[in-house]
């Protein structure tokens, strides 16, 4: 079974996008199998992996997207993977074992103008179909916007795990709170559809702390977040083994330009990563990360 994992919080610019991309390529470098959901609108994660070319023709094509397995609703989830998806200029693969089902612009649509079978949400035609490829992966992460419409509930409603990625800072932690609530909430309108064998709805299985600046001391933000953790461990709102990763993503240039030049962190070339004393660099932090989260026994 493959793990199943969203990255997510109500905060928005914290670094989700940033963070599933260097942290599936990490996966993907020691052998794991990942496939990659964009469920953002935004498209981040597609534009960066794809690089612009190959996206905007998906986007003008309107078809090889996620929208499309709800509008017009021929298309399966299985169609739309590309395989190792990040390519060299002359389309030689990068990073094999890497997988992405894109996003184009048109899944805001999913928002509004759909009018699907109420008696079949988007999450669960999702979800469904999901199984068909789920035991080709060891892990399938879902790259989601700042909230849980129905793009990210897709996701949601499929995960086994879900990680927080936060900065040092208050609307982050208010950003925390706020996802647990409205988790509760969707996992409480989507009970009826959970299927036998789905397992229990997805809770917070940890914190992850991105974009650290040299020099800034992090423990108070860090324990206010601990105290808040510790509260909905209590309340049985995240998962008992629950926790604020050891590793923390520093703030590096690299992370920036990564995106323009189309290539997860980890394939930049290594004197563009912003090493730091010990020649440690942020390519080491999602390393570190990867194992972290392979390490992390979900319950
Ligand atoms: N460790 C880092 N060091 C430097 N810059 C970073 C780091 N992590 C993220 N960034 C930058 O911060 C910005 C926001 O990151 P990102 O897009 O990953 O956030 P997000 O949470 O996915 O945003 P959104 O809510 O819009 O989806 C981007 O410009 C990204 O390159
Ligand atoms: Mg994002």
């Amino acid at each position: 079974m493959a793990r199943k994992i969203c990255f997510i919080n109500y905060k928005g610019g914290v670094g989700k996008t940033s963070l599933i991309v260097n942290t599936a390529a990490a996966l993907a470098k020691i052998g794991k199998r990942v496939l990659l959901f964009d469920f953002d609108t935004q498209s981040n994660a597609s534009i960066w992996l794809l690089k612009l070319d190959r996206w905007n023709k998906i986007n003008s094509a309107g078809d090889g997207a996620i929208y499309s397995i709800f509008d017009p609703g021929r298309t399966q989830v299985k169609d739309l993977v590309i395989k190792d998806v990040v390519e060299g200029k002359s389309g030689e693969k990068l990073l094999p074992g890497l997988d992405l089902v894109p996003t184009t612009f048109n899944l805001v649509d999913l928002e509004n103008e759909y009018n699907g079978d109420p008696k079949r949400p988007p999450y669960l035609v999702f979800y469904e179909q999901l199984q068909a490829i789920e035991a080709n992966y060891d892990f399938i992460l879902f790259d989601c916007p700042p909230n849980i419409l129905r793009a990210s509930q897709c996701g949601v409603f499929a995960s086994t795990e879900i990680y927080v990625p936060a900065n040092p800072d208050a609307l982050s932690l208010i950003g925390f709170t706020l996802l647990v609530e409205k988790l509760q909430k969707f996992h409480q309108l989507s009970a009826s559809f959970r299927k036998s064998g789905q397992g229990p709805a997805a809770q917070v299985h940890g914190i992850i702390f991105n974009s650290i600046k040299t020099g800034v001391d992090i423990e108070v933000p860090k324990m206010r977040m601990q105290l808040r953790l510790n509260q909905f461990k209590t309340a049985k709102r995240a998962a008992a083994v629950a926790k604020i990763f050891d590793t923390q993503i520093r703030d590096a240039m690299v992370v920036r330009r990564a995106v323009a030049l189309g290539l997860p962190v980890a394939l930049v070339s290594a004197e563009a990563t912003d090493a730091g004393p010990g020649g440690d660099n942020v390519i080491t932090d999602y390393r570190k990360l990867a194992g972290e989260l392979v390490q992390l026994v979900p319950s």
